[in-house]
């Protein structure tokens, strides 16, 4: 059966770009044809998302990398909710491994984080993964549900919600999750959902995949009747992501 779950293809350029080079990358965005099918987001370093925002075509749309978990106030460095709307951007990621495991984010400050960009209406890309040694003790599975646990525990409302599997080994290294790992992963959390979220939930999700994409090997990801999209890193910066964006069409 196919999915009525609409393909979600997310670009994360982590900490990396100029004005030169993401003006570049905006130019060759803006001539994408985004299939209709599918839907893009881009998420540009916080410094920059006004000028993306400003400057990208409306077919595409904008995330934040992160964001605080209140909407104002003494928390020198960071950005809320209400100051990613204002600039025009309407998603952000949350929980990625980046910020789990370079920044020591815990569970809890991500399901707070994820509970206030909801309350702000910003769209959550909620992101999960085990680290190698997790995967080689054989407790994936425990690992990516408690995680999922503690972004549901401050949900009710799953309809803007993305969760993006991304096992850490997979992450930067070009070791990509085979299509089969990834299917079984997004499988499993599906019927985790069902279980302990609801079956309308497990349905309507977007489960996409995330750790070296590339345009060489997404069609056949996308194949896999569980993986609903990819959070792209390192290719999202190059010509191949016109690529990926096409990998369900
Ligand atoms: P890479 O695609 O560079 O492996 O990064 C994946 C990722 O972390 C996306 O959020």
């Amino acid at each position: 059966m196919m999915s009525s779950r609409k393909f979600f293809v997310g670009g994360n350029w982590k900490m990396n770009g100029d004005k030169k080079s993401v003006g570049e990358l905006i130019t060759s965005l803006n001539r994408a044809k985004v299939p209709p099918n599918t839907e893009v987001v881009c998420a540009p370093p916080s410094i920059y998302l006004d000028f993306v925002c400003q400057k990208l075509d409306q077919k595409i749309c904008v995330a934040a990398q992160n964001c605080y978990k209140v909407a104002k106030g003494a928390f020198t460095g960071e950005i809320s909710p209400a100051m990613i709307k204002d600039c025009g951007a309407t998603w952000v990621i949350l929980g990625h491994s980046e910020r789990r495991y370079v920044f020591g984010e815990s569970d809890e400050l991500i399901g707070q984080k994820v509970a206030h960009a909801l309350a702000e209406g910003l769209g959550v890309i909620a992101c999960i993964g085990e680290k190698l040694d997790e995967r080689e003790a054989g407790i994936t599975e425990k690992v990516v549900f408690d995680q999922t646990k503690a972004i549901a525990d401050n949900l009710k409302d799953w309809s803007k919600v993305v969760l993006a599997y991304e096992p850490i080994w997979a992450i930067g290294t070009g070791k990509i999750a085979t299509p089969q790992q990834a299917q079984e992963v997004h499988e499993k959390l599906q019927s985790w959902l069902k279980t302990h979220v609801s079956e309308p939930v497990s349905r309507a999700i977007r489960i996409v995949y995330g750790g070296s994409v590339t345009g060489a090997n997404c069609k056949e990801l996308a194949s896999q009747a569980d993986v609903d999209g990819f959070l792209v890193g390192g290719a999202s910066l190059k010509p191949e992501f016109l690529d990926i964006i096409q990998a369900k069409k």
